[in-house]
């Protein structure tokens, strides 16, 4: 059975709809459509209905990637919907634990599985510049790439 990874950001236009077009895009790459679904959200509701970040986008954009989210809210249900809840930082974190009630085994920091700084916030780019997303789309690659080598399932 496919399994759903869902990418919590606060905004759902930065950093977690980044993350769903990475990890969408190595789940094609890696021929992983039959094993894998992802969506993201947001914890507040923000930006509920809007497209990502026009520097989200333009970031995206230059790796070669594109997507058609648009901002929603995360609810207490996604947590029954989705195999793996990964939260950009503490603070979501947090916010996703409160409203799910319990704590899921599969809630966990996207940089979690980021061998350049394993358990670190994946920062806020919001409120910065360009070079913030630059960053924020290489800590989310590698920590993405190491989560897909460590549950990648054989073919058959
Ligand atoms: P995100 O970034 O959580 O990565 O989508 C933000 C976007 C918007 C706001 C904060 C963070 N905001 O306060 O509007």
């Amino acid at each position: 059975m496919k399994k759903g990874v869902l990418f919590v950001c606060l905004g759902n236009i930065c950093r977690s709809p980044m993350a769903e077009a990475i990890f969408s895009h190595l789940i094609v790459q890696q021929h992983l459509e039959a094993h894998f679904f992802c969506d993201s959200a947001g914890t507040s509701a923000y930006h509920i209905g809007e497209p990502p970040d026009d520097r989200a986008l333009a970031m995206l954009q230059s790796k070669g990637l594109r997507t058609t989210h648009r901002a929603r809210q995360f609810i207490a249900a996604d947590a029954q919907r989705f195999s793996y809840i990964f939260t950009m930082d503490k603070s979501n974190y947090e916010d996703v634990e409160a409203m799910t009630g319990f704590r899921p085994t599969a809630l966990a920091l996207v940089r979690d599985y980021d061998p350049k700084g394993k358990g670190e916030d994946v920062p806020d780019p919001y409120y910065g510049g360009k070079e913030g997303f630059e960053e924020v789309y290489n800590m989310l690659l590698r920590s993405l790439q190491h989560f897909l080598q460590q549950h990648k399932q054989p073919h058959k």
